[in-house]
């Protein structure tokens, strides 16, 4: 099931204002995050624990591990998020968390718990959608971004390029059509024997490395918006096997330069198309270096602006969530407590045919 409906309140809208306090959690991944956002955009605290070292020693993460890892931690990380507001529970307006997408178990232990949370405090339950959520940590950076916005959203799932016209408002432009591009970077790091998680490991390893010692190749450079990253992880493994000397370094820095061209050569095109006010980035590969600096540089040339969120607040953290929990809740209300978890939930578009022909 790709969407999820708010059957208890749909279309009761809730009254948020910049005084609503909204708790958010996420578990859809390997990260156990908790964070509480006044009125959208004001984090009084996040708190993120990586399950990274249980995954390590499969260099990838292993769904069963990552649900249990949840469940022991959650409410502690609930509970530091709390205390580190400095407020009482009493104060929290609304509890948010993701629904999807994500695996299964892992979103399962955090809506469970987001529910009995709101039934205990009696405060509204509002699910959240992990791609728009994504889309939202841009404005608790900086409240004045302006529409329409060109969001390039690349994370270890999903590699999209989006137009955002307003809240709540999202045209597809483009997407991959097989690997997403954090997973291009953790299967080439797995790989070049780099380590866990591959983006960091590859983005660090690029530094010592010439981004053209190796010219690997740049796929659907045409005029689409969608992209395609798995015949460059095979270009890099058959450069790889062919020449067992290579310096790792420079296949890093070569692989990176690859990834990163197809990125911003799309984004900023797209930016320019759509009379984009701003180019912004989401998800976890927007953490990565040469991406950051390559993206700002393009934005300097077209004279658009481009916004960076921090490096936390690209990667996964709940603070995303309650500010994404904030506005849903203001314009779809509250979800209803019967709201399950969506694995394959899909960011919804003003044009949802569109996930078709893209
Ligand atoms: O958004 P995220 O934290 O989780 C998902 O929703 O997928 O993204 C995780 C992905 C991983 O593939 C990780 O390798 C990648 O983001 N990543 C990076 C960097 N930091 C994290 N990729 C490239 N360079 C980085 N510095
Ligand atoms: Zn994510």
């Amino acid at each position: 099931m790709s969407t999820f409906v708010r059957t208890a309140h749909a279309g009761q809208r809730s009254s948020v204002g910049p005084d609503t306090l909204v708790l958010g959690i996420e578990t859809s991944c390997d990260e156990t995050a908790a964070a509480l956002v006044l009125g959208g955009t004001e984090v009084i605290s996040s708190v993120v624990s990586s399950q990274i070292d249980l995954h390590a020693d499969f260099g990838g993460v292993v769904p069963e591990i990552a649900s249990r890892a949840h469940l022991e931690s959650l409410n502690p990380v609930v509970a530091r998020a709390i205390v580190e507001a400095g407020v009482d529970e009493s104060r929290i307006d609304a509890v948010a968390a993701t629904v999807g997408p994500g695996l299964i178990g892992a979103l399962l232990v955090g809506v469970s718990a987001a529910k009995a949370f709101a039934l205990a405090w009696q405060v509204p339950f509002v699910g959240v959608n992990h791609l728009e959520a994504h889309l939202y940590s841009a404005f608790l950076e900086d409240p004045t971004l302006e529409f329409p916005l060109v969001v390039l959203l690349v994370s270890g799932g999903h590699t999209m390029l989006i137009e955002m016209q307003d809240h709540g408002r999202y045209r597809l432009l483009g997407r991959t059509i097989d690997d997403a591009a954090g997973e291009a970077f953790d299967k080439v790091a797995r790989f070049l024997d780099l380590g866990y998680p591959g983006g960091p490991a590859i983005d660090a390893a690029a530094l010592n490395g010439d981004p053209e010692a190796i010219r690997f190749p740049r796929a659907m450079m045409d005029d689409s918006y969608d992209f395609s990253f798995s015949g460059l992880k095979t270009a890099v493994v058959n450069h790889v096997r062919k020449n067992p000397d290579v310096s790792s370094a420079d296949v890093a820095a070569s692989f990176q330069a690859a990834v990163v061209d197809v990125l911003v050569t799309k984004a900023r095109r797209a930016a320019v198309a759509v009379g984009a006010k701003g180019l912004v980035l989401g998800g976890g590969v927007a953490a990565n270096s040469l991406l950051r600096e390559e993206i700002l540089g393009a934005c300097a040339t077209d004279q658009i602006r481009g916004f960076l969120p921090s490096r936390q607040m690209c990667t996964d953290n709940a603070a995303m969530i309650a500010a994404a929990g904030w506005y849903r809740l203001g314009t779809d209300g509250p979800s209803g407590l019967d709201t399950g978890a969506y694995p394959n939930l899909r960011l919804p578009l003003i044009d949802p045919d569109a996930w078709a022909r893209s």
